[in-house]
């Protein structure tokens, strides 16, 4: 996938949204935030996962999670379909900005252009983009999903939890890890430094390589 992706700096760009104008970097601060992008406005699957945003917004504020939506229509047209998003998720509210970028410039710097799908004039629109920037303005992780496939608002929270514990800890997340499962214990970490570094100690795998890689912990 050419352009930004893991690893690289958000463009520090001044976008307009429904909370006013924003600078991305002065928005992300020093939180973990999700900036996610949308085909169009008053379409049928973007309606769900705006609605689905909102309603696991508390979820990600108890995160230290901020979030922006992206759709390339005008302030105005998101707006006026805030309160579709808003009526059909039996009025939960959506207290997050939603960026517009009617020239289509802002999609082209954050990677977000769906290289099928064209609005009803033929312009560009946005696939179903998510990028996670850390606190150091990097991109952490970034999902592409085609217009056709709504995202997973569990997925995304699981994924948040090991990104911040692993921003926390030398350690990774295992297959389908959630919150409360053991993680494992970075490769660059020792043993030694593994038992100063995990008070509880952890369990190393019997393998038949007998390579102890494989050092399960709880933080
Ligand atoms: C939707 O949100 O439902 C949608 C938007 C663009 C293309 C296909 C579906």
């Amino acid at each position: 996938m050419p352009g930004l992706t893991i690893g690289d700096p958000l463009p520090n760009l001044d976008v307009d949204t429904t909370h006013g104008r924003i600078n991305l970097h002065d928005y992300v601060a020093n939180s973990f935030t999700i900036i996610f992008s949308h085909p169009g406005d008053f379409t049928p699957v973007c309606t769900t996962e705006l609605g689905a945003m909102a309603a696991y917004a508390d979820k990600f504020g108890q995160r230290g999670v901020k979030l922006l939506g992206l759709s390339c229509d005008d302030v105005q047209s998101h707006k006026e379909w805030i309160k579709d998003i808003e009526a059909f998720n039996k009025g939960k509210k959506v207290t997050y900005p939603i960026a517009a970028d009617p020239n289509r410039e802002i999609i082209k710097q954050l990677n977000m252009v769906d290289p099928d799908e064209k609005d009803p004039g033929g312009q560009i629109i946005p696939s179903r983009a998510l990028h996670i920037v850390g606190p150091d303005k990097k991109v952490k992780l970034s999902f592409l999903y085609p217009a056709s496939t709504g995202r997973n608002m569990d997925e995304v929270v699981r994924v948040l939890d090991s990104l911040i514990k692993a921003s926390k800890h030398k350690i990774a997340t295992p297959v389908n890890w959630k919150e409360g499962d053991a993680v494992v214990i970075s490769p660059t970490v020792s043993n030694d430094e593994a038992q100063k570094m995990f008070p509880d100690g952890f369990q190393t795998a019997d393998l038949p390589s007998k390579k102890d890689y494989m050092r399960f912990t709880h933080v």
